[in-house]
């Protein structure tokens, strides 16, 4: 598709199927390939297939390699996140995993900056440490804390930007100088811009790593991840490690991925409008200490933001002045936001994070108050912030 024409108007015909006879265009045009065997018509059919294969051209040998569906669905991260080849995998956890285990191996390390979604520290000490792969966790704000803990065997920089929990943003073209400076492949966990709101490979990563399951599929009905890249010695490397481990993803999910991310944009920055709106609110009470968003003009790291994204999201934490048993009333009296670690659907989420957790980074440096962290959905934002100041209301009774 011609690369010139805006990717608004590319997300809405990229996995049509070509308009032969009365072809449908919905919901993609392409339906949902369910198969695990591909059938050839002849020996020379099938040798002339993997010679074409072998050559680069994408064609369908077997079901665990994808068919037409995944093909439209790789090609649409591509355009998302400028990159030159996607790989999928069957969650956002899934492919963080095929990142790690493509581009490390037994006695490398890895720095990892310190406010990446929890289970990649899972990742780091169970399979990376039990394989020989060090991680070392630091500051992804701290280009000099980094240079402290680059080691000659260090292969990979893993960070997430804006990180999970508190939004921190990360100077993308400053750790992208650094890793150029020492060697390091840089790959980031692009699920907050989920190729719309921010382009890491853009700013100079090298690796993009998306959970589908979020903003893409939109709807909190799909697992998914995706693994993006540019450079060619860096996809040779993934798809080896992809073949190897046998990564799959359901026909289904894939096509509905691919419906979900027509309406990607226009959901993103409903979501990010509302989300805004709730800034303000929280900003207006007395209990808020802080209020953690990078579109929000208060947020540490809003000139990164402006520098560097796009759009922004549904996603922000506050931290507040409540006690344990206050935010208990609250967070259970509300009736719009449901309890529930996802984001990126349409619905509003709610979550109370723990402390211990949000201690593991170093951009969190207070003892004594409490984060909750929301997903702003697509709702009438009036009626989510009646329903947040009804259950402040109910939390302010409790002593
Ligand atoms: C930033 C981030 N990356 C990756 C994931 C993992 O995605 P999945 O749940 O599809 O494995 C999550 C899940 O919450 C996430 O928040």
């Amino acid at each position: 598709m011609d690369a010139k024409l805006s990717l608004l108007t590319r997300l809405q015909h990229l996995g049509t199927a070509p308009c032969d006879e009365n072809t449908p265009v919905a919901p993609v045009g392409l339906p949902s390939i369910r198969t695990s065997t591909v059938r050839f018509n002849s020996i020379e059919d099938l040798e002339e297939t993997y010679r074409r294969k072998s050559r680069g051209e994408r064609l369908v040998t077997y079901g665990r390699m994808g068919m037409e569906t995944h093909a439209a669905l790789e090609d649409i991260f591509c355009q998302l996140e400028g990159g030159k080849r996607c790989f999928l995998a069957s969650s956002g956890l899934g492919a963080i995993t095929m990142a790690m285990l493509s581009l490390l191996s037994a006695g490398d390390h890895v720095l990892v900056a310190d406010c990446v979604y929890g289970p990649v520290r899972h990742l780091d000490n169970t399979v990376l440490k039990r394989m020989n792969i060090a991680s070392t966790y630091v500051s992804g704000s701290s280009i000099d804390a980094l240079e402290k803990q680059v080691k000659e065997n260090t292969k990979v920089l893993y960070a997430e930007s804006p990180g999970s929990l508190l939004f921190e943003m990360l100077d993308i073209p400053a750790l992208a100088a650094f890793a150029k400076k020492h060697g390091l492949i840089l790959v980031i966990d692009n699920t907050w811009g989920s190729g719309y709101a921010y382009k890491p490979l853009e700013l100079g990563a090298d690796v993009s790593v998306i959970a589908g399951t979020k903003y893409v599929g939109g709807h909190s009905d799909l697992m998914l991840g995706a693994v993006v890249a540019k450079d060619k010695a860096i996809i040779a490397q993934i798809d080896l490690s992809q073949y190897a481990m046998g990564f799959s993803v359901s026909a289904d999910d894939a096509w509905l991925a691919i419906r979900g991310v027509r309406t990607l944009p226009i959901r993103m920055e409903q979501h990010a409008r509302n989300a805004l709106q709730v800034c303000r609110y929280f900003d207006t009470l007395p209990e808020t200490r802080q209020v953690f968003h990078p579109a929000f003009e208060k947020d540490p790291g809003h000139a990164l933001w402006q520098r560097d994204c796009t759009g922004s999201n549904g996603m922000m934490s506050i931290e507040l002045d409540l006690s344990d048993k206050q935010i208990r009333a609250f967070v259970n009296a509300l009736q719009l936001f449901s309890i529930g670690y996802s984001w990126g659907g349409f619905e509003s989420l709610i979550q109370w994070v723990d402390r211990p957790t949000l201690e593991n980074h170093a951009y969190w440096n207070r003892q004594d108050s409490q984060i909750i962290r929301l997903h702003i959905g697509l709702e009438g934002v009036e009626d989510l912030i009646a329903d947040l100041n009804q259950a402040l209301l109910q939390a302010r009774a409790v002593r």
